[in-house]
């Protein structure tokens, strides 16, 4: 038998579930990872983690094998992208919902003791309080991937209640860095990279955004572990940036100086916040600080990308 920690990862090819896996690996644990690759990437994948290629969404044994023996299940596998959800109205229910019920049945059943979940800042909706803090009331919810995952957190949070494992919950701002393949950067990177002398940005630019690079996402989710009963934590830069100051950033480290075309609406698609801060003191008291400042995250994520110009090309399924 095994003598290392046995983890499992859902979404273990993906963007964030990737660079998890590399920094568990190195902490010399055993990593199981869960993945359907309908986002996550082969070349992504630790070669030292056992994949288990698996649609959580699939009726099947084989989730319960998998756990087993694991202290520790990281659950990432999510439809993880805001947009859309108004146009394919089941997705973020089934791939958000359905799934995380189906891996919290699997965790009870296989006695693991910790789950530790990738929620979103998107729980709060158009919040009212900024930076906002954990405790801040529920909102009107504005997108289905909101609801989605305020709904998986309420799952999550039955179980631990129930005395069947212990949850961490992290609620995420947007994500950037090393293998970044969704979201606004993508977006206009493909853009620029197609006509560096046109650029068209959804919203008006006004729209003020918090962001953490993937590696400190990483390291809070490998050192705060070791919750009881049902834990949260708000996670993400200190500070925030308009869309605006984005676009510069970007447009500076590819060398090009586009004409620029916003909208003129306040959000930039349906279910978009157009002010996104999170209050991270809770994290800080427990020794974890975002490192990374917003405009370098940017700026090293352009760059992994025009390293990685194939990610451009791949087709974003989730439109
Ligand atoms: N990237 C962000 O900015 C951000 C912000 C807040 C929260 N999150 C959350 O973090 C998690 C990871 O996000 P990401 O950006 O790495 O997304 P991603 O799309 O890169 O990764 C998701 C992974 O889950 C896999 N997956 C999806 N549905 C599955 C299913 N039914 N069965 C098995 N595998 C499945 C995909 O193939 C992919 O590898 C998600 O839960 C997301 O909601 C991400």
């Amino acid at each position: 038998m095994s003598q290392l920690e046995k983890v499992v990862v859902t979404g273990g090819a993906g963007f964030i579930g990737s660079n998890l896996v590399d920094a568990l690996i190195e902490q010399g644990k055993e990593v199981h990872v869960i993945d359907n690759f309908s986002t996550g990437r082969r070349e992504f994948l630790n070669p030292k983690a056992e994949l288990h290629e698996l649609d959580l969404c699939d009726e099947s044994e084989t989730l319960g094998a998998i756990v087993n023996g694991a202290d520790s299940v990281y659950h990432l596998a999510a439809n993880a992208d805001v947009r859309f959800g108004m146009t394919d109205i089941k997705r973020d229910i089934n791939q958000n919902v359905i799934a995380t019920l189906r891996v919290a049945q699997a965790c009870a059943e296989n006695t693991v003791k910790e789950v530790i979940f990738s929620s979103t800042g998107a729980v709060y909706g158009d919040a009212v309080q900024h930076p906002t803090p954990e405790t801040a009331q529920f909102p009107i919810q504005t997108s289905l991937y909101g609801v989605s995952k305020t709904a998986a957190e309420g799952v999550l949070s039955t179980f631990a209640a129930n005395g069947l494992f212990h949850v961490c919950a992290f609620r995420f701002v947007s994500v950037l860095g090393h293998r970044y393949m969704h979201g606004h950067v993508i977006d206009f990177v493909r853009q620029l990279h197609q006509d560096p002398s046109a650029l068209t940005v959804l919203g008006d630019g006004s729209q003020r955004k918090s962001y953490m690079d993937v590696k400190d996402c990483v390291r809070a989710l490998v050192t705060l572990r070791g919750a009881q009963g049902f834990e949260v934590f708000n996670l993400g830069a200190d500070d925030y940036c308009t869309v605006r100051d984005s676009v510069a950033w970007i447009t500076q480290a590819m060398g090009v100086e586009p004409k620029i075309s916003y909208g003129i609406e306040k959000r930039g698609w349906v279910g978009d916040n157009p002010f996104t801060w999170l209050d991270v003191s809770k994290a800080k008291n427990h020794g974890w600080v975002a490192e990374k400042s917003i405009s370098h995250s940017v700026q090293g994520t352009v760059s992994w990308l025009l390293e990685n110009t194939w990610a451009l090309a791949v087709q974003d399924f989730r439109k």
